[in-house]
Parts: C-alpha cells; sequence; structure tokens
C-alpha cells in the first residue's frame, strides 16, 4: 500500500495544502455511462454481482473526474441477501426484503460464515479494481453499519423515521440484539475479505444513525462499529476506517474515540466551521457539502465549496458531500465543484 496516496495521508491525520476528494455514489444513475452499463447488466442487483460491469461502473468516475477515491460499487443491502434475506429492488422506490420481526423470523438466517457463497463475486470486483485503478487512487471497500442494516431487514424497506426497527427493539429486545451480533459479525468477515482481495479504506455507512435517542445511540451506531474497526484493526493492524453516523449532530463530537476510527464521515446537518472546532480536533474528517448544490450549481457551489475547503483546511480533511449525488444531478457541476477544490 503506497503511502503517498493523498487520501491516506489525510487519514494518517496529515493536513494537505488541498484536501484529496472523492463523492459518494460517485458511481450512480447521474452519469450516462452507468446507466448505459447498468441497462447492459440487466438489474442493479445484476450489475452489483457481476464483477467485470461492477469494476467498469466503479472505474467510470475515475476516469471522467480523476477522483482521488474509488468506491468498490455494491450495496450495503448485500449482506442480509447474503444472509438468507429475500432481496430486490422496485423500479422508482428502492429496496425490498422479507421481514424479521421473531425469533422464528431470525432462526431461518444463515450463519455468519455461509455469506462469502453469495459474497465472492464482490471480493472478485475489488480484486479487479485493486490491480486496475490508477498508482495515485485510493480504493475504498464498504458496508453498512448494524443499525442501518437491520432497520432494513427488520422493516423489509427504508422507513422515513426507522419505525419498525425501533417497535422490535421495544418489544423484543432478545431477537433485535441478535439481528445486529448477526449483522456485525457477518461485517467483519465481508470487510476482512475486502481488505485481502485489495481495500486499503473501509467505510461504515450508518445512513440512519441519527434516529437513535439517547443511550440508543451508544449501544446500537457507536458501539457495533467500534467492534467492527477493534476487529478489523486486530485482523488486518493499520487499516484505515471512515465512520459515517449520518445525523448524529452534536454527538458527532468523541466519535472518533467511541469507535476508533481515523476518519468521521459528517453530513450537512452540522456547519463545516462547527466541525472543525469540535471534530476535527480529534482526528480526519470526511464532508461535508450539501448534495443538492450538485443539482444546482452555479455561484453557491463555487461559494461553499470554497467555505468548507477554508474552515477545516487546518486539520486534515477529505473533501465529499454530505450524503450520496442524487440522479438528477448535472455532471457538469461534479466537474465545477473539483476544479473549486483543486483550484483554491
Ligand atoms: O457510493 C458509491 O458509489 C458506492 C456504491 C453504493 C451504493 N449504495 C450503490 C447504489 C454505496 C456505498 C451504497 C450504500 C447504501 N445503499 C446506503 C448507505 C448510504 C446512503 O445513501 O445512506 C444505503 C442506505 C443503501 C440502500 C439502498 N441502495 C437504497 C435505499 C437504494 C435505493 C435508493 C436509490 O437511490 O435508488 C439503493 C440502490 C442503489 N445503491 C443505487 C446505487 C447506485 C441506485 C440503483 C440503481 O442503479 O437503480
Amino acid at each position: 500500500m503506497s503511502k503517498d496516496k493523498t487520501i491516506l495521508r489525510a487519514l494518517a491525520g496529515e493536513t494537505l495544502p488541498t484536501p484529496p476528494i472523492w463523492m459518494m455514489r460517485q458511481a450512480g444513475r447521474y452519469l450516462p455511462e452507468y446507466k448505459a452499463t447498468r441497462a447492459q447488466a440487466g438489474d442493479f442487483l445484476s450489475l452489483c454481482y457481476n464483477p467485470e460491469l461492477a469494476a467498469e461502473v466503479t472505474f467510470q468516475p475515475i476516469r471522467r473526474y480523476g477522483f482521488d477515491a474509488a468506491i468498490l460499487f455494491a450495496d450495503i443491502l448485500l449482506i442480509p441477501q447474503a444472509l438468507g434475506a429475500d432481496l430486490w429492488f422496485v423500479t422508482g422506490e428502492g429496496p425490498r426484503l422479507s421481514t424479521i420481526t421473531s425469533q422464528a423470523d431470525f432462526d431461518k438466517l444463515k450463519p455468519v460464515e455461509a455469506i462469502h457463497d453469495t459474497l465472492s463475486p464482490i471480493y472478485e470486483t475489488v480484486k479487479i479494481l485493486s490491480n486496475g485503478l490508477p498508482a495515485e487512487t485510493t480504493l475504498i471497500g464498504f458496508a453498512g453499519a448494524p443499525w442501518t442494516v437491520a432497520t432494513y431487514m427488520i422493516a423489509g424497506q427504508g422507513t422515513p423515521d426507522q419505525g419498525p426497527a425501533h417497535a422490535l427493539k421495544a418489544e423484543n429486545l432478545p431477537v433485535f440484539d441478535a439481528i445486529i451480533d448477526r449483522v456485525t459479525e457477518a461485517t467483519v468477515l465481508y470487510l476482512s475479505e475486502q481488505i485481502k482481495a485489495g481495500a486499503e479504506v473501509v467505510k461504515l455507512f450508518d445512513s440512519w444513525a441519527g434516529s437513535l435517542q439517547g443511550g440508543d445511540f451508544e449501544n446500537y451506531s457507536l458501539k457495533p462499529m467500534q467492534r467492527i474497526t477493534a476487529e478489523l484493526k486486530a485482523l488486518h493492524p493499520g487499516i484505515p476506517v471512515i465512520a459515517f453516523p449520518r445525523g448524529a449532530g452534536e454527538r458527532y463530537v468523541g466519535a472518533h474515540a467511541a469507535i476508533g476510527a481515523d476518519c468521521i464521515a459528517i453530513d450537512d446537518g452540522v456547519t463545516a466551521e462547527w466541525a472543525a472546532e469540535n471534530v476535527q480536533i480529534s482526528g480526519s474528517v470526511q464532508g461535508n457539502l450539501k448534495s443538492s448544490h450538485m443539482v444546482t450549481g452555479g455561484d453557491n457551489l463555487v461559494s461553499e465549496t470554497k467555505r468548507i475547503v477554508k474552515a477545516l483546511s487546518n486539520g486534515p480533511h477529505i473533501f465529499n458531500l454530505g450524503h450520496g449525488i442524487t440522479p438528477d444531478a448535472d455532471p457538469e457541476n461534479v466537474q465545477l465543484m473539483i476544479d473549486t477544490v483543486r483550484g483554491g
């Protein structure tokens, strides 16, 4: 692993004159070349499980924009599927899964070791990427954090308030805890294989962390991510971990230490100035431009990008959006963001 890569330097705590940059969902429907490859694959899941085509869509934003990192093309819901849940995507609506709301449902899940039967094509994708990326580009592997993955496994779909998961936690804590533990253990195995295949950094997406209140935030967002991070670092000393407890607000403070993560990704619910004073003092941060600027562009995009770069310029920073880019974004606005970050 080359320590000259800018993303790895920022993750190691170095303050760089220009922050390295990549973008959540950088391979996605805002790009015509993504839509063409997705059509070739047939559907989204076929694309995820086709190593050649999944690698192709991962390369596309690197070729077009020269981002400093590539993120493996896959999905956080492949873990539930590998554990035996049914998974499908409804066009225009999103993911659907079989639900787990009882001990009997939980008992149908497969043991963690079985995940590789389903997920081995993903490890192949990582190998293709590891061999094919430019020397300066960092390869990021990822998984969903256990709470976020559990919210989909319990509800069977995305929910505005994660109500079904909160309800199961209140009504049947043993089954809820068993789901969290099974996903946590599977995630360690999954990410460990990604690292063996060539991932140089791993990121944990806790997209729904913000709905956990009080002690639940610590018990179900921070602690499972801490356990995954500790076990991965024991297996792969020095592997950098980015954690994204989205919607954490003031609870981003102390998150580096609570998780043991090298970098905390921040959404757009906090300002970069606040994050510099309260989060970046504990380690590197990634974020936090509003994704909507990729749709609206113009002077606001330029001034907000400059403001974030400046606010976080006194410590280690990886420039990114606060959440994934949306399908209605204009690819030219992405170029404008990159030029603004790199051009000063
Ligand atoms: O960032 C990247 O480019 C890497 C690939 C990636 C995808 N999903 C591809 C994808 C990553 C890192 C994810 C993570 C993911 N998936 C999260 C966590 C991050 C976040 O956005 O909060 C979540 C919650 C999911 C679950 C998921 N996958 C949903 C809710 C949806 C449907 C919503 C939508 O945008 O359509 C997906 C589908 C999905 N995952 C797409 C992509 C490119 C769109 C699928 C398509 O091509 O139709």
